[in-house]
């Protein structure tokens, strides 16, 4: 990070006064949301004003010039439940064009639902609306911008929230008993005057911003607390840009219970828990150790590489590539957990919440993830050999069909990089990851690529028609161009 050349990325926010005042004619625009940080939908409905906009919030305890939905980083969470109407009456107040995605929601792409071909002008406002099927899958899913070109750059400023479907994993006795604390997992950098810090666009974008203040929720270390002998369910969210966490806790086994796309049949222990930018997973921890403080690490992954031509060059002495060292390579406590006294045993779960196993495909395709570097600058991030275009559509499926994909890392010449695929609308279940089959069947919509492998899904496309996409969760890859038109045809 010490590398970067910096600038300032938030310079002016004042906005033009010639700017048309859209918003004031839905008749919203005025209203500055209160900041409240849990909205939960009331008698099947959830009907709240959201508001993008700039200033300066306290971040870990420090002035921080950011973006923020209604004033908070994260923003507030929103809890739903199968079946219920969503109305976000949404006003930009950014000096930029900005949108809403509804990540990992199965919801209609088109319209004024998840439709991340909509983009508002600055003092705009849009009515997203949408009702959530009634056999949506309980989960962990989020919301954040997507407009191409400025994802990175939004959600690295502050824009990200949790969206949770609250369902049958909810209802599990054991789990409505437990404790139960969300974690977003983000990294910032700040000047000294609190400004936040960006790098330049090449070469270091390439590899995804990261920032050396790792927080949870916003904060530095936050403590969670555990009662002895009951049960604590965790609910990660990476909102990071291109951050990858490998989170292990001191002293306790983590178990897995629900994965990107929602609930697993049974608790899978596990020591460690990778999660790519994009991802979320929940996990129960079990207040069985004594009683005390212990560390939720986050460990070092290696995320990227030099690549063939790289190695080349070195040897050939052609000067020194950056990049097989990057801050995330020494271990970071990002929370602490604490004991409290004995609460009300509770045994973990034996069954949780059945996952129907998918027939076989009618179509199989491939998707490459690669990329060139042409000249400095001239990056061309492509999937299937070509960088996004809004107006080509890359994939035509068709609804009410199962389709096999297998997601290759094609990796570039100077360089590797892990890829964190991600589609909207449906989520799918990973066959095999470099032929290794899964070990549990689980739904994801963010599965990581990594370097030199692939991974096969299957995804079920049903019940929307319309055009969407699907991209690389490394969300500076995705500016880059590694992003791909779908449309889901009848
Ligand atoms: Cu998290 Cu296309 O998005
Ligand atoms: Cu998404
Ligand atoms: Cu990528």
């Amino acid at each position: 990070m010490n590398l970067y050349t910096r600038r300032r990325f938030l310079r002016t926010l004042a906005v033009s006064g010639a700017t048309a005042w859209a918003g004031s004619q839905l008749g919203f625009l005025t209203d500055d949301s209160p900041a409240a940080s849990l909205m939960r939908s009331q008698g099947g409905v959830l009907d709240l004003s959201l508001t993008a906009k700039t200033g300066r919030l306290s971040l870990a305890g420090r002035p921080a010039a950011l973006y923020s939905y209604n004033g908070s980083v994260p923003g507030p969470r929103l809890e739903i439940r199968p079946g219920d109407h969503v109305r976000i009456r949404f006003t930009n107040r950014l000096p930029e064009l900005t949108n809403l995605h509804f990540h990992g929601l199965h919801v209609p792409p088109s319209g004024n639902a998840d439709n991340v071909f909509l983009e508002i002008p600055p003092m705009e406002g849009q009515i997203y609306e949408f009702t959530l099927p009634q056999h949506h899958r309980s989960g962990t899913y989020w919301y954040h911008p997507h407009v191409h070109h400025s994802i990175a750059r939004q959600v690295w400023a502050g824009l990200v929230g949790v969206l949770v479907v609250r369902g049958e994993l909810d209802e599990i006795p054991e789990i409505r008993d437990g404790d139960e604390e969300f974690l977003v997992l983000k990294d910032f950098e700040l000047d000294a005057n609190g400004e936040l810090l960006t790098p330049d666009p090449a070469p270091q974008i390439m590899e995804g911003r990261e920032g050396d203040l790792v927080l949870v929720n916003g904060e530095l270390n936050p403590t969670f607390r555990i009662s002895k002998d009951g049960l604590l369910r965790l609910r990660f969210l990476n909102a990071s840009v291109a951050r990858y966490y490998r989170l292990q806790l001191e002293d306790h086994p983590m178990y897995l219970i629900a994965t990107d796309g929602g609930p697993i049949e049974e608790p899978f222990e596990m020591r460690e828990l990778l999660l790519a930018p994009g991802e979320r997973a929940e996990v129960l921890l079990r207040g069985e150790r004594s009683a005390g403080r212990y560390r939720l690490m986050n460990l070092p992954y290696r995320r990227f590489n030099m690549g063939a031509m790289g190695r080349v060059g070195m040897m050939c002495g052609m000067g020194r590539m950056r990049g097989t060292t990057i801050s995330s390579n020494e271990p970071i406590a990002l929370a602490t957990l604490e004991y409290r006294e004995r609460g009300r045993p509770l045994p973990l779960p034996s069954r949780l919440v059945p996952v129907e196993p998918l027939p076989n495909a009618t179509q199989v395709r491939q998707v490459v993830f690669s990329h060139s570097m042409m000249g400095m600058d001239g990056n061309a991030f492509t999937i299937n050999g070509s960088s996004f275009d809004p107006e080509r559509t890359d994939t035509v499926v068709k609804v009410g069909t199962v389709e096999e994909w297998e997601i290759v890392n094609g990796g570039g010449m100077m360089m590797d990089f892990d890829h964190p695929f991600h589609i909207h609308t449906n989520a799918f279940q990973v066959v095999s990851e470099n032929d290794r089959s899964s070990r549990f069947r689980a739904w994801r919509d963010v599965v990581n690529i990594p370097m030199g492998e692939s991974v096969r899904v299957r995804i079920p496309f049903q019940d929307f028609t319309g055009r969407t996409v699907y991209h690389c969760h490394n969300l500076d890859h995705e500016d880059l161009g590694m992003m791909a038109v779908i449309e889901m045809r009848a």
